[in-house]
């Protein structure tokens, strides 16, 4: 039982994770609001970046105007980024009992850098253990949505602005992209929920919070 004094229990860590125009930044911005309306405070960042070191790394790896690092360098500024971030915003805002809800994080990294990328899955995992450790995620939902869906709607959002080097990657990559984060969550069932992200944002956030208080706020039914 929490007594007056005791510090705050830890807060929940989610993380999104998705191909491109999946909705992950708007599936962020609703559980968030939901949360909120729950009585639970929870900050919304992302990866690359949610961080004033992170969001600086940000800048160097999609920069429009420098076609992409190689999978080896990438994976090593994913991680610093990430460090920066866990370090300056996460860890702090777990340990002061808020949730913290993450568009994108270490799955991505496994799934651009590892099996899309094609660096070898162990240099990704001893970068997990020294960065990350056991403060990943205590969720992570992963959007689902064909290649093909996805890419019309990043299109569709994108309008005229200029694409980074991971927009221009191509369908085939994109479908790789779907499997690797279906392959990733069917490693972890514990961890990862997969929702149906076809159907509209209404009710794909739905889904996140069903799933959400299922696995989080099993007392709080009315809610
Ligand atoms: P962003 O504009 O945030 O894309 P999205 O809206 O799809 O999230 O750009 C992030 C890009 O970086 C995205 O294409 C995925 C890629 N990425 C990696 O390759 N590895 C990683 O570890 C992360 C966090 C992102």
């Amino acid at each position: 039982m929490q007594r007056a004094g005791d510090p705050p229990a830890r807060g929940v860590f989610i993380t999104f994770e998705g191909g491109e125009g999946t909705g992950k930044s708007t599936q962020v911005r609703r559980l968030v609001e939901r949360l909120s309306a729950s009585g639970i405070e929870a900050l919304a960042t992302r990866e690359p970046g949610g961080s004033a070191g992170a969001e600086r790394i940000r800048g160097l790896l999609l920069d429009p105007d420098h076609p992409r690092f190689g999978a080896t360098a990438e994976a090593l500024l994913f991680y610093a980024a990430r460090a920066d971030h866990l370090e300056t915003a996460i860890r702090p805002a777990l340990a002061a009992g808020r949730w913290v809800v993450c568009d994108r994080f270490s799955d991505s990294t496994r799934a651009y850098q590892g099996a899309l990328g094609k660096l070898n899955g162990e240099v990704v995992e001893t970068l997990e253990r020294m960065v990350v450790g056991n403060a990943g995620p205590d969720m992570t939902v992963l959007l689902d949505l064909s290649a093909e869906t996805g890419l019309a709607r990043a299109a569709l959002r994108r309008g005229t602005a200029s694409t980074d080097g991971f927009e221009k990657e191509s369908l085939s990559f994109h479908r790789g992209l779907r499997q690797a984060f279906l392959a990733l969550a069917a490693a972890e069932p514990h961890r990862f929920v997969v929702v149906d992200a076809s159907v509209d944002m209404d009710a794909v956030a739905d889904a996140v919070w069903t799933a959400v208080r299922a696995r989080f706020l099993r007392e709080a039914a009315s809610v």
